[in-house]
């Protein structure tokens, strides 16, 4: 049997697919290849659904209709055996409204197993009884499954419509390469060693930073790349050891340009793929964003913003409040219903390790209008008031406040803030609240290792007005051209004006404590181009698997991989990573024992 559809010629097994027959095409023959889903078998009659990526279709072999082999043969079938059918469609006795195809069935005339199948290890549905260890070591059934297929056509989705978008405004898509020397961007690399250049690697991308500036060099002045980058990071939900980045590059733009462009994609994601028309972006500055929500990717969907009380709360003899650099505050509306057990308990959760708060202090404004804390024996009802009015609370509130140094107390104000917005069902995943963080400081001083670090990467040019605290010293003080996109709390994008000028380029590298030597040892490629007319230029790049997953409403982006690696940064599935043989290490010149 031949077909055409769409101009193409096709000699294949199938006429159409498992999920678009209706009843319009009632006495048609057809043929469908597919998976088995289930069989039903009644002896005389037996229904097989017969599945593939498209949907599922029934099919009836009937005693008086079919010969006695064919009806063996539908006796043989068992779950996952692929098969091919023809017959013609028919109307079905008992209709089954919930599937699409669920009018029509095909009276088979005529059925071929194209392979037989083992039983699956776990059950090919869209509830499974599968674990995740299992679903992993069998991938490739996991993906049978419709939650997990859908999640991959929403990651395609999302690929088309960014090409669409960054096609219509003049992008050019350009590969980088995978086999290049570490670009220092906060995480470790991955290193191949190379046979041919004994003892010496290459390092995997964790961005491809530096080449899409040389490409801003070269003139391409609009790139872009849905690429691979490699991250060798402690893993969580939202993060892969390898993962995928929608990397953009433009040249003689402000960072308005910037923030416009991809402001545009974001809308034009959110229209095309979920159907959402975004509202403006918003933009709130980093300092905004750490004094009021304790966080660089605050989750605005709900308000509950930090309030800082150092002066309300100072002097009344509570030691705690007294020595603390920061008395700090949420209220969380309609919860002065809590029990005792229930602020024991989340008492006991602020102090677990993974946050570390010391205790937190209580003040409820009951719905009869008396007012109670937790600090009553220092506090009057009037000191409590004042408190209060600070938060703008009101009867039937309640307010939680934390102590202690101001970075340490805001991180755990954070925690608690995100726990009583899901605690009070304001954080739906239905609900998106996009915006852009600016001004991020530069650099950032890490303690253990004694030195500054740039915030984002080395490249990131400095506010011209914040260069006079190079002068001074006050290296903290330099705000950078750098932003991030922030979508319901997750940092689903970052980038900055980068420096084009190799002075000023040589000066970063310094501050970050780079000798001349070593910074042209890592990057003399890029301050020699520089040399050579590089243009004004910026851009970011998406995390495109953090953006499907906020799409498909998940919180882990492994769901919208094909292929992802579990926690410990293991593919359990094709098992790595693994040890290679003496030979192998021998010919790469790596050490060996053997
Ligand atoms: P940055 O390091 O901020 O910037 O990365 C850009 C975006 O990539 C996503 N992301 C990740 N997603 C999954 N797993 C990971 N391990 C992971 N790490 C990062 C985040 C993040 O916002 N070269 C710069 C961009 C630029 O300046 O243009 C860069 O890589 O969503």
């Amino acid at each position: 049997m031949a077909f055409i559809f769409k101009n193409v010629f096709f000699t294949m097994l199938r006429t159409h697919t498992c999920g678009e027959l209706r009843i319009a095409d009632r006495d048609t023959t057809v043929t469908l290849c597919g998976w088995v889903q289930k069989v039903r078998d009644v002896g005389a009659m037996v229904w097989v659904d017969l599945r593939d990526r498209y949907g599922i279709t029934q099919l009836m072999l009937e005693e008086k209709n079919v010969s006695k082999e064919l009806l063996a043969l539908a006796h043989s079938l068992n779950r996952e055996f692929v098969v091919k059918a023809t017959g013609v469609v028919i109307e079905r006795v008992s209709k089954n409204a919930k599937m699409p195809t669920g009018d029509i069935e095909i009276k088979v005339a005529d059925l071929e197993i194209l392979n037989p199948a083992k039983l699956p290890p776990f059950l090919i549905e869209d509830e499974t009884d599968g674990g995740d260890e299992l679903r992993m070591k069998y991938r490739y059934l996991d993906l049978r499954r419709n939650p997990v297929r859908a999640n991959l056509e929403l990651r395609h989705k999302v690929a088309r419509e960014t090409r669409n978008y960054l096609d219509s405004l003049n992008f050019i898509e350009v590969e980088t390469p995978v086999l290049i020397k570490s670009t220092p961007e906060g995480a470790r690399d991955f290193v191949v060693p190379s046979r041919m250049n004994p003892g010496e690697f290459y390092a995997l991308p964790q961005s491809p930073q530096t080449f899409k500036q040389l490409l801003m060099v070269s003139g391409f002045d609009r790139y872009y790349q849905i690429v691979k980058c490699f991250r060798d990071e402690d893993l969580r939900a939202d993060r892969q050891p390898e993962f995928t980045q929608i990397d953009c590059e433009m040249s003689f733009v402000t960072q308005e340009d910037i923030l416009n462009t991809f402001e545009g994609l974001a809308r034009h994601l959110f229209r095309t793929v979920k159907g959402i028309e975004l509202p403006e972006l918003t933009r709130m500055t980093y300092d905004h964003a750490m004094k009021y929500y304790g966080s660089d990717k605050p989750d605005i969907r709900f308000e509950m913003k930090f309030v800082e009380v150092n002066e309300e709360t100072k002097g009344k003899g509570f030691p705690v409040f007294d020595g603390a650099e920061l008395v700090v505050g949420i209220c969380a509306e309609g919860t002065a219903t809590y029990t005792r057990k229930q602020i024991d308990e989340l008492t006991e959760w602020v102090k677990r390790p993974q946050i570390g708060a010391k205790g937190l202090v209580y003040i409820k404004l009951d719905a009869d209008g008396s007012i109670k804390s937790s600090v009553d024996k220092f506090y009057s009802p009037e000191d409590l008031r004042a408190i209060a009015a600070k938060f703008n609370a009101k009867a039937g509130d309640m307010i939680l406040l934390l102590c202690g140094e101001t970075d340490k107390v805001r991180k755990q104000l954070n925690e608690l803030r995100l726990e009583m917005g899901s605690r009070l069902g304001l954080r739906s995943k239905d609900k998106y609240a996009a915006h852009w963080v600016i001004d991020f400081p530069l650099l950032e001083y890490i303690e253990e290792e004694g030195r500054w670090f740039a915030m984002h990467h080395p490249f990131t040019s400095p506010k011209p007005d914040d260069l006079k605290y190079v002068a001074q010293g006050e290296f903290g003080k330099i705000r950078a051209n750098a932003y991030d996109m922030v979508i319901n709390g997750v940092e689903v994008g970052g980038g900055s004006i980068r420096i084009h000028d190799k002075t000023l380029q040589a000066k970063m590298f310094e501050l970050l404590g780079f000798t001349d030597e070593e910074a042209k040892h890592q990057f003399g490629f890029l301050m020699e181009a520089f040399e050579y007319g590089a243009p004004p230029h910026g851009g970011l790049a998406f995390g495109f698997d953090r953006l499907c997953s906020l799409f498909g409403g998940a919180d882990s982006i492994r769901d919208f991989i094909a292929f992802p690696k579990n926690n410990s940064g293991r593919d359990v599935m094709i098992d790595a990573p693994s040890t290679i043989d003496a030979k192998q290490k021998k010919e790469l010149n790596i050490a060996t024992t053997v």
